[in-house]
C-alpha cells in the first residue's frame, strides 16, 4: 500500500481573523472564523503532513494533532510566520489579516468624553507581500522556498484582484473566494473557489464543505510542487 501524500511533509497554514486592540477590552478584528484555515489543517494532517497552525481569532477551537501558534494580531502573525518560514514545503495564508491597526495602543481602558471621536488607523505589514519580497530577495535569486498559497476574499472583479494579488505577492497559486455570495466566505461552513496560477484559471470549485475545498487544494498543491509521496514502498 501507497504512502500518504503529505507524509514527510511541513506545512504551515494560518487561519482566523487579527484582533488589533485600541485598549485592553477593545479592538477591531473581523468576520473571519477560522473555519477555512482550521479545514486545511486537518485535511493536510490526514494526508499525513506535519502541519502547524498559526491562528489569530478564531470560532471553536482548533483541530488536535497540529502545533498550533496563537497570533493575535498581524504584527504577532508575521514574526510567527517569518520564523518558521525556511523549514517549511508549503505555507498556504487562509487567515484574514487586519490591514490597519490603530495608531495608538491605550494602556489603560480609554474613558467616554466627546460626542464624536476619530481613530486614526496604520498599515499593517502585508505577511503574503512579506513572504514574496523575502524568496526573491537574494539579489534575484530565488531561495529554496516553500510553496506559497495565498487566499483573496473580493466582492468584485474577483478574477482581476485575484491575478493583481498574485503577480504583486509573488505568490504561486490565489485561491479567490467571492465572500458577497451566499454560503461562501467568512463563517460559512462551504465555500466555493477560484484558483488561479501564473497562467490564469486552474481550479474552480463549486459549493462544497471547507474539508472537501481542503482536500482538493491539498492535491493540487501537492501536484504544482512536484511532491511524490516520500521514501516509501508505495508507487
Ligand atoms: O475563516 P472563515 O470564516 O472560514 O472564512 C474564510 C476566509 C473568507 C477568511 C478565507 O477563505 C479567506 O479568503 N481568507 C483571506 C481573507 C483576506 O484577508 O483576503 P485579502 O484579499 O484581504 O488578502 C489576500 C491575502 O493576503 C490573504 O492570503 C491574506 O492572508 C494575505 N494578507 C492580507 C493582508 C495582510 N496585511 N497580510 C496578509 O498576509
Amino acid at each position: 500500500k501507497g504512502k500518504k501524500p503529505l507524509a514527510g511533509r511541513k506545512v504551515l497554514v494560518t487561519a482566523g481573523g487579527t484582533i488589533e486592540r485600541l485598549d485592553p477590552v477593545r479592538y477591531i478584528t473581523n468576520d473571519s472564523s477560522g473555519k477555512m484555515g482550521f479545514a486545511l489543517a486537518e485535511a493536510a494532517r490526514d494526508l499525513g503532513a506535519d502541519v502547524t497552525l498559526v491562528c489569530a481569532r478564531t470560532d471553536g477551537p482548533p483541530p488536535s494533532g497540529v502545533t498550533v501558534v496563537r497570533t493575535p494580531s498581524a504584527g504577532e502573525m508575521l514574526a510567527a510566520v517569518m520564523e518558521r518560514l525556511p523549514e517549511m514545503d508549503a505555507v498556504v495564508k487562509a487567515a484574514a489579516v487586519a490591514d490597519y491597526r490603530p495608531a495608538e495602543r491605550h494602556e489603560n481602558k480609554m474613558k467616554k468624553g466627546a460626542e464624536t471621536m476619530t481613530l486614526t488607523l496604520v498599515r499593517n505589514p502585508d505577511i503574503l507581500q512579506e513572504i514574496g519580497n523575502w524568496r526573491y530577495s537574494d539579489e534575484g535569486n530565488p531561495r529554496r522556498s516553500p510553496f506559497v498559497v495565498g487566499f483573496a476574499a473580493e466582492t468584485t472583479d474577483v478574477e482581476r484582484h485575484a491575478l493583481d494579488k498574485l503577480a504583486r505577492k509573488r505568490a504561486d497559486l490565489i485561491v479567490a473566494n467571492d465572500v458577497s455570495q451566499e454560503g461562501v466566505g467568512f463563517g460559512a461552513d462551504s465555500n466555493a473557489v477560484n484558483v488561479y496560477g501564473a497562467e490564469g484559471l486552474v481550479l474552480a470549485l463549486d459549493r462544497q464543505s471547507k474539508r472537501r475545498i481542503a482536500e482538493r487544494l491539498w492535491q493540487l498543491i501537492a501536484d504544482r510542487a512536484g511532491w511524490k509521496p516520500s521514501g516509501g514502498e508505495g508507487v
